[in-house]
């Protein structure tokens, strides 16, 4: 070893011990006389210490430093004269008896510090310095500490870690997939695995019994703060089990985590809600559930009285903000212009504001009796002091405008605290969802996840009402994992293809191994995957995955460190037996 300690280590039981640290240089202060240097490593920083009586040479050597040399210091503990208790090692500073350069650095294009003056595309371009700074690496730390807790739980109850392979073909979780030509076979492609679904349900099938992995996937799609284009999943399956054991089972995983990593005790069941009712009274298929202000639907009390916009809608749903009546115009003109940016879509905000004297003052007077809204108030148990705000439209739209709505009020109050955390199950999904671009229905999960039995039926009469046996794990309104009890069957698993708009030789052309599987002995089984990312994010206190991944990717689906994605040269084009229209075109220009 080339050091005795780390720059955390010592203390002041360690004065008058000889040691030699090694690090980076974080700062050095020279005060003529004396000359200070922070050193620091992964584990913290050191002061170092050097006088007039440490010679003419030791002394140049220490002003020649730079931020980030690498260094090498010898010397002695002594005791510090002016104490530092914001840094463990702050009693003592180390006085130096000899100082080597091992590595001297270019000046580094932003501070490594815990504020740094780098904005994102410097620090993701020089990541491996970003990763210096103490926030990053915490969040790397916590990653770790995450596995290592879901690796000790999963592997008490039994779980085995089996890896799927990379090079597969196409699994159908929703997204785009990525490709791989393959030069072996031209013309031909593997695709990375979005999940490694089917392989899973093979391993039950081969009677592993609980399988899981931590493991890459691969998905091509639009990027934004939670999402990447390769992201890690703690993935499980199980077999000879129902909902309610999978639920229980990574209940128990989910409170572990949280104990162990957060010290966050959950002794309570996690609620659960099917998905209809979290539609309806969030507008959300991943309620936060940290704060009320659920949806009330005024339909029956605001419509038929003139106001055209409410009488035409399919839905009028209303919130209650708490004690907001004396929101002023500038702050209600402010939720109106977030309701209707492009991203939200709504057409307008209706309010009502409860006044302290019982009146009510509302957007929508010239249509409504003060007895009409206090009719609203009284549905929505809404206090002399609240505010009521009030969308219309199409149910779905309507619920989503909704949804975002009642985030940004929750922002605005100060109701999602980082530090609570609520879980919530969502469960009974819907099994098909209709896609209006290709007029046909898609498997909301995926399309090995089994039917409600007694629904079996409806997939002929009426596809969309037919519920799945699937369940997402919500935690402050964050999709944090989702899964479902799978169809273990032949004739179940062609009966879904076939309400899915495959033909018989699709089916059997993507699938057919899965399929064949299932006429040798598949025992019923189930399982779910958490997005690994995602729960560190939420553990760490951010919105950005990003944060939490050593290299991510920027929003385009870059990595601007390495510069990939990257042309292909001529010669691994010709052995992939490939032509690139875009490079063919800029070759014509
Ligand atoms: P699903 O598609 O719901 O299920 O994915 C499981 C969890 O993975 C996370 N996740 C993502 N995280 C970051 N970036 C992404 N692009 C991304 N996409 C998904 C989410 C999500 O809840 N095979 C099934 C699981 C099963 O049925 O067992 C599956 O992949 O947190």
């Amino acid at each position: 070893m080339l050091r005795t300690h780390t720059c955390g280590e010592l203390r002041l039981s360690d004065k008058d011990s000889q040691v030699t640290l090694c690090g980076w240089v974080q700062r050095v202060r020279d005060k003529g006389a004396m000359v200070w240097i922070d050193l620091r490593d992964r584990y913290g920083i050191t002061q170092l210490m050097l006088d007039n009586s440490s010679g003419e040479a030791l002394l140049e050597t220490a002003r020649s430093l730079g931020r980030e040399f690498v260094i090498e210091a010898k010397g002695k503990v002594i005791e510090r004269a002016s104490k530092n208790n914001k840094i463990p090692t702050g009693e003592i500073e180390i006085f130096v008896g000899e100082l080597n350069i091992l590595n001297p650095a270019k000046l580094p294009p932003f501070l490594i510090e815990d504020e740094t003056d780098g904005g994102d595309d410097l620090r993701m371009k020089y990541r491996y310095l970003d990763l210096r700074r103490n926030p990053i690496r915490e969040a790397l730390r916590l990653r770790h500490k995450v596995a290592q807790s879901a690796r000790r739980f999963l592997d008490e109850q039994d779980f085995i870690e089996v890896e799927t392979p990379v090079l597969i073909k196409s699994t159908p979780e929703g997204a785009r997939d990525f490709l791989v030509p393959s030069r072996m076979n031209p013309g031909e492609v593997y695709a990375l695995p979005q999940s490694p679904q089917t392989f899973k349900q093979l391993l039950m099938v081969s009677g592993f019994d609980r399988y899981y992995q931590i493991v890459k996937c691969f998905r091509d799609e639009d990027l934004r703060a939670d999402r990447q284009p390769e992201f890690t999943q703690i993935d499980c399956e199980m077999s000879f089990i129902e909902q309610e054991d999978i639920i229980n089972t990574f209940e128990g995983l989910v409170k572990r985590i949280f104990k162990e990593v957060k010290g966050v005790d959950m002794t309570e069941e996690f609620p659960r809600m099917d998905y209809d009712t979290a539609m309806a009274l969030y507008g959300s298929d991943k309620p936060d559930i940290r704060f009320g202000m659920t949806f009330v639907e005024l339909n029956d009390v605001a419509q038929n009285k003139g106001f055209k916009v409410f009488d035409d809608a399919e839905l009028v749903v209303a919130i209650c903000a708490e004690g907001c009546a004396d929101y002023t115009r500038k702050q209600l003109d402010g939720l109106t212009n977030f309701v209707k940016k492009p991203q939200i879509g709504a057409k307008g905000l209706v309010y009502v504001k409860c006044n302290e004297d019982g009146s009510f003052k509302s957007s929508v007077d010239k249509f409504y009796s003060q007895e009409d809204l206090k009719a609203w108030a009284d549905k929505a148990n809404a206090k002399p002091g609240d505010l009521l705000l009030v969308l219309s439209g199409d149910k779905d739209h309507t619920r989503n405008c909704m949804n975002e709505l009642r985030l940004e009020m929750g922002n605005q109050l100060g109701l999602r605290d980082k530090e609570t955390f609520a879980c919530l199950w969502v469960t009974d999904f819907p099994l098909l969802e209709w896609d209006e671009d290709s007029k046909r229905y898609h498997a909301m999960h995926h399309p090995f996840t089994s039917p409600h039995k007694e629904d079996i039926p409806k997939l002929d009469s009426d596809p969309g009402a037919v519920r799945a046996n699937a369940y997402d794990l919500a935690i402050n309104g964050v999709e944090v994992g989702g899964g479902s009890i799978r169809i273990h069957d032949k004739s179940t698993q062609e009966l879904m293809f076939k309400h899915l708009g495959f033909t018989d030789e699709e089916a059997k052309e993507q699938f057919g191994f899965l399929m064949e599987a299932f006429e040798f002995g598949a025992p019923p089984h189930g399982g779910i995957a958490f997005g690994f990312d995602r729960l560190c994010s939420l553990l760490g206190g951010s919105d950005s995955i990003r944060d939490f991944i050593a290299f991510p990717k920027n929003n385009s689906g870059r990595d601007v460190m390495i510069d990939a994605p990257s042309k292909p040269s001529k010669e691994q084009m010709n052995e992939l037996s490939l032509e690139i229209k875009a490079l063919k075109l800029e070759e014509a220009k």
